[in-house]
């Protein structure tokens, strides 16, 4: 459970809408469209099953679209009511299917090969008051899976190629005020972009905006950025303002920078401009902050930068970014420095998928999952391979974690040059972001010219639009320089860490990063290889042919000054890329935590080496029933100088800890009650595991206790089982139910199990869950009203338990 409190923003955009009194007419909004939508699956090889799109004419006149579900006056009644976040292939059963792609996305039939699960229509009716027409409006949405159409009131609108980036449209035109207005959206999953589970639909937030004509733009419409020196932060503000309107506009502008209260603490100049109609307005602003205090993983202190649009006396538009002031270096000798220390990265890579709710995460699982992430140790997150939702960006500026931001694909055609435009002009104010990655193994293209031309033009887009930072290239190639690898500033090495030393010998000037390393697989409670449920023992030991042990990689660079870290893969176990195994294996074992977050073992390997904190942890646990008299190979992952380890009060000798090490002992099993006692540098410190009896009583934890009545909150709520005497039971497989009491509900459940073919939704009315590894999880999204929530889990031959929850409004 999680203790540490965090803070979350509510409104969650890098550009934030600031309220301008007494200028109503002209405040920007940006308003959450998450609620009331209608889905419903459509088809993709029958026209007729899906609303006769491909055979209806809606392109052959504008706004003309009868027959089809895009009409205004199509009756949608039973479709399925969704709130946004919205992920259709998380609730689609597993199937075992020969291909690879569907082996690679986890065994959902989605794709080319069921065109019946692969169109998803959605639906919103919604109003704009009289009032508020002559400004514009635009609707934002921050991921649709994918290949998505938009519709308003019947006009096509536009489109958008990409599962991942966010994209906006404007659509005052069509916006009938005071009337329904009705907006559809087509996504079309056939194709798929990745070889990992991916989800499919409106899976991240949708926002209204409206702004006045002449405004600042949704993407990059104001870049803050500072460099330090001399006790002082140069504040440099960028700004990009549009003019959409029918006259050109004399106007100003005027910026600031506030603490984090609120509080001025510099000034900018009144900068007076004209702005034609339809004309693009870049202006500069520069300030400074004396003594500035700098973001850091420790104190993730973010600035405010506000910018106003004045014009004939009053302030016609406004945007408010947080920013941060921090110094970034890229050594080819001496590796990575934060605000001028050398930090080690201790990163991980990961997917966006969790348990219970695939891609469509609530923004508390955001910060849930960061903040495990920190309590390992980690340092830095990778976002493989792909553009993250923004609250991602968010929990880490704001929980302190440093960030490497992925586009989808090496290559610079105009659609993929524009996707690593819009990411950084989207991300470029997140204090967290410390490097862009241009691409990931690309193949076909690395090594060749074509490859170091992509790069090179991705490359030169990035300083362009984002002085401030580097880039580098996830390369699954040893010590080779040719390609991208010829252009890039900062060398990636996905694995192959063997032919590392040559190329910092050969090429001394470049800085090294292991973008990708590790790949150790592992089933969290498992400790023998079992080929029937496809699970592999929850030790450092196994790994596939490019990869290693945690162990290996993490001396290799924990050896090397010039090394500047690496990310391993990955921090959590995520659906699809079953590896070793195939089916009924549905999920990657690559995870340190598995889908639900609860640690494996190897995670108690890099918070020895990656914390400063006491840790001492015994694996396996002790109750191996039937194995009495057989040796069992026992791990102690610590930091600790020596350890001793004793079972039932007899002691099986002292080892001495190596740094970056494990220690293994085999001991004969006997239940009862192993004992670990180390000391770390004159300190005693003990851990111990111990046979239970039977799971007596079920236990329910909580991420929190109080829920925002906003109907997006979330809470995470772990369950597990323990025996009369309070112990956890750590190989208890129970199978649990859950209700609700409250204005609440439960959007997903989990427990870890790579192999586990149980829903992670409700298809039956009765929420429930086998435990795995003694261990599940639901998650419980807030409703809108105050009151009591109650979490209930029955099991048989287990007492149950009711959790009280709190939900306010405020
Ligand atoms: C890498 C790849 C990752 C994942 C990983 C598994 O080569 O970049 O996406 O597939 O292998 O080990």
């Amino acid at each position: 459970m999680i203790k540490k409190l965090y803070f979350r923003a509510i409104i969650c955009l890098s550009i934030l809408p600031l309220a301008v009194s007494g200028q109503t007419q002209n405040r920007r909004t940006h308003v959450n469209f998450d609620a009331g939508w209608k889905f419903s699956l459509g088809n993709a090889s029958d026209p007729k099953r899906d609303f006769n799109y491909g055979i209806g004419n809606i392109f052959s006149k504008s706004g003309e679209t009868a027959g089809t579900c895009i009409a205004t006056d199509f009756k949608d009644s039973t479709w399925t009511n969704v709130k946004l976040p919205h992920d259709w292939v998380v609730a689609l059963p597993f199937q075992y299917v020969k291909n690879d792609d569907i082996d690679s996305h986890g065994y959902k039939p989605v794709g080319a090969l069921f065109p019946e699960n692969s169109i998803g229509w959605y639906r919103k009716t919604f109003t704009v008051n009289k009032a508020d027409s002559g400004k514009r409006y635009e609707i934002q949405f921050d991921g649709v899976y994918r290949d998505s159409k938009v519709w308003l009131n019947g006009y096509y609108i536009g489109g958008h190629f990409s599962g991942y980036n966010s994209f906006s449209f404007d659509i005052t035109d069509f916006i009938k005020f005071g009337q329904k207005n009705v907006m559809v959206v087509r996504a079309d999953a056939t194709q798929s972009e990745g070889w990992f589970y991916e989800g499919a639909g409106i899976y991240r937030h949708a926002w209204l905006n409206s702004y006045n004509n002449v405004h600042f733009k949704t993407a990059g419409g104001l870049f803050a950025h500072a460099e330090v020196s001399d006790g002082k932060a140069q504040v440099t503000i960028e700004a990009d303002i549009e003019n959409r309107g029918i006259t050109a506009t004399e106007a100003t502008l005027y910026s600031y920078i506030t603490d984090r209260n609120g509080k001025i603490i510099a000034t900018g100049k009144q900068l007076p401009f004209t702005e034609a109609i339809r004309e693009n307005k870049k202006l500069t602003d520069e300030m400074t902050i004396i003594n500035p205090r700098l973001w850091s993983l420790d104190d993730a202190y973010l600035y405010r930068a506000v910018s106003l649009i004045k014009s004939g006396g009053h302030t016609i538009d406004s945007v408010n970014v947080k920013f941060g002031v921090r110094t970034f270096k890229f050594d080819s000798e001496k590796g990575f420095f934060l605000n001028g220390k050398p930090l080690k990265v201790q990163g991980v890579s990961c997917h966006q998928d969790h348990a219970g709710v695939g891609s469509a995460l609530p923004d508390e699982l955001q910060y849930y999952r960061i903040t495990l992430l920190k309590e390992m140790g980690v340092n830095a997150y990778r976002t493989t391979h792909n553009p993250p939702t923004p609250e991602l960006l968010d929990a880490c500026d704001s929980l302190g974690m440093l960030v490497m931001d992925e586009t989808r694909l090496l290559t610079s055609g105009q659609e993929y040059e524009q996707q690593y435009r819009d990411l950084i002009l989207r991300d470029r104010n997140h204090a967290s972001i410390f490097m862009w990655s241009i691409g990931n193994e690309e193949y076909a293209t690395h090594r060749t010219d074509i490859g170091k031309r992509i790069a090179q033009n991705q490359i030169l887009l990035q300083q362009q639009l984002d002085p401030t930072r580097t880039s580098t290239y996830a390369a699954n190639m040893g010590n080779v320089y040719r390609g991208v690898n010829e252009v890039i500033p900062v060398r990636g090495f996905n694995y192959n860490l063997s032919g590392i030393d040559g190329y910092h010998k050969e090429h001394p000037l470049q800085p090294i990063i292991g973008t990708e390393v590790a790949s150790t697989v592992t089933t969290r409670s498992i400790y023998v290889k079992d080929t029937v449920h496809a699970y592999v023992p929850d030790y450092d030991v196994t790994f596939p042919p490019w990869a290693s042990t945690a162990e290996t990689w993490w001396k290799i660079t924990d050896a090397r000054p010039w090394f500047m870290g690496g990310f391993a893969w990955t921090g959590f176990d995520y659906r699809g890329e079953p590896t070793p195994y195939r089916w009924p294996n549905i999920n990657s074992h690559f995870g340190i935590m598995d889908m639900c977050g609860f640690p494996k073992s190897v995670y108690y390997y890099y918070q020895s080496w990656w914390t400063d904190k006491d840790i001492l942890h015994i694996a396996p646990h002790w109750n191996w029933k039937g194995k009495e008299g057989q040796p069992i190979e026992v791990w102690v992952n610590t930091n600790a100088d020596d350890v001793e380890l004793y079972l039932n009060g007899k002691s099986l000798g002292k080892k001495e800890m190596t740094r970056d090490g494990h220690l293994v002992w085999t001991v004969t099993y006997q239940p009862g009650k192993l004992v670990a006692v180390a000391h770390k540098k004159g300190k005693v410190i003990a851990a111990k595991v111990e046979t239970t009896t039977a799971a007596y009583r079920i236990v329910l934890s909580p991420s929190k206790k109080i829920l925002l009545a906003n109907g997006e909150d979330a809470v995470v709520v772990n369950a597990t089982v323990v025996d009369k005497s309070g112990r956890e039971v750590p190989d208890a497989l129970d199978l649990l139910h859950f209700d609700i009491k409250g204005d609440a509900e439960i959007i997903g459940v989990g427990n870890g199990d790579p192999s586990s073919h149980e829903p992670d939704k409700c298809s039956t009315g009765q929420w429930q869950r086998s435990l795995f590894g003694g261990k599940a999880q639901l998650i419980v999204r807030a409703g809108t009203h105050e009151g009591n929530v109650a979490i209930v889990a029955t099991g048989t031959g287990l007492k149950s338990i009711e959790l009280p929850l709190v939900q306010k409004l405020k």
